[in-house]
């Protein structure tokens, strides 16, 4: 458990800092500054919690670095303190309450806050923990709203907004023949932005560097449609989170009432009046040489009962389309050129999506699918410049 404390008593800082200027400018010791801290306090009637003269020098320290602390903390950094502690290991409401010198309810008002932009907090009556880690999450998601008489539905994968590589006018173009082939929704595999720290080199492939400017560059410029769009988190997605607990697609999704986020790396959609299912899973691992093998290898391992009859798989970056054991499985393309990274594998990825349309028959089986594969261009050199 962290034992640090902050200082949060402004009158106390102003105090600490006021016997450090006067030890230096009168050349005295530091046992005699700190004496003399001690006795500004007792000045104003106060006993300070500062209890020894290596914790006024670390306190000194702390305030040199960061003067603003001088006063008493905002609450941005009273969030900032809180999302560093939990970084590191799994806090109780009583330690955070104590290291930041905040009431509980403080410091549970500054969780949800955390919370509301995105952070991955687990938060119940006595501790927090911020997850970090990558699994993927086991959601359903109900299409009942999105049915007629069958479902007619976009799947995309691999926007990487942030990259320079991003293809953004097809994307658009994309969305525009959902909307005249009246699709009800887009199910979007993963990737939405292009992430941190996925390969040496990435960042000179980005336009837009941050959780902050990739997230905000989504939220202005990704299609607006009257289609909505179910988004799934991907590794890159997931980037953020591993290195900070920031859940950047959660928080996007918050942003913008076209974009609805349905968990990381998996999730199950069913379809109304049958129990039938779909799966769309996100798969790391970039363009695979034979384009059906990855799908395989799900479907292989997978345990019977979590087999659907339809199975969308992103990340892969090409199409591909199989009907195996009983189900119809796309490989999803991308909307991302070809990144040096992918250049010096000997990979090429493949720009565009797909449109599906399914249909229910009275025993509530799939028995008739028609699907179109929209493509376009592969972009070879940057399309985006770096801002
Ligand atoms: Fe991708």
């Amino acid at each position: 458990m962290a034992k640090k404390r902050f200082w949060t008593d402004p009158k106390e800082s102003q105090d600490a800092l006021a016997a450090w200027e006067w030890t230096e400018k009168e050349g005295k010791t530091r046992e005699e500054g700190y004496n003399y801290f001690l006795s500004l306090g007792k000045g104003r009637g106060q006993s300070y919690a500062t209890r020894s003269h290596g914790s006024w020098r670390g306190r000194i320290s702390t305030l040199l670095r960061r003067p603003e602390l001088v006063n008493d903390l905002e609450e941005s950094d009273l969030d900032e303190i809180i999302r560093g502690l939990l970084l590191k290991e799994p806090q109780t409401l009583e330690s955070l309450s104590t290291i930041v010198d905040r009431s509980k309810v403080s410091v549970r008002s500054a969780l949800e806050r955390l919370k509301a932009v995105g952070f991955e907090i687990r938060l119940d009556e006595e501790a927090a923990v911020m997850d970090t880690s990558l699994r993927p999450t086991e959601w359903r998601i109900d299409l009942t709203p999105y049915y007629g008489e069958s479902l007619k539905f976009g799947l995309i994968s691999c926007t990487h907004f942030g990259s320079q590589w991003r293809q953004l006018k097809e994307l658009q173009t994309f969305y525009k023949i959902c909307e005249r082939e009246k699709a009800r929704l887009v199910l979007h595999a993963g990737d939405l932005i292009d992430g941190v720290n996925m390969y040496t080199g990435q960042r000179f492939g980005l336009y837009a560097h941050g959780s902050d400017a990739q997230a905000d560059d989504v939220v202005q410029n990704y299609p607006k449609s009257n289609i909505p769009t179910l988004v799934l988190g991907g590794n890159h997605d997931f980037s953020f989170q591993k290195s900070s607990g920031e859940n950047v697609v959660r928080r996007i999704c918050g942003k913008r009432d076209d974009l609805e986020y349905v968990g990381m790396q998996s999730a199950t959609f069913f379809l109304p009046g049958s129990d039938l299912e779909a799966n769309l899973i996100h798969k790391r691992g970039g363009v695979p040489y034979a384009r059906s093998y990855a799908a395989q290898v799900i479907v292989r391992n997978m345990p019977p009962d979590k087999m659907k009859p339809i199975l969308g798989v992103g990340g892969l970056h090409v199409n591909d389309y199989l009907y195996y054991q009983d189900q119809d499985i796309f490989t999803i393309p991308c909307f991302q050129g070809q990144t040096p990274y992918l250049k010096a594998k000997g990979l090429f990825p493949e720009v565009g999506g797909w449109i599906i349309e399914v249909f229910l028959a009275d025993d509530g089986k799939i028995h008739r699918r028609r699907f179109e594969l929209i493509t376009f261009e592969t972009a070879i050199g940057p399309v985006e410049k770096e801002i």
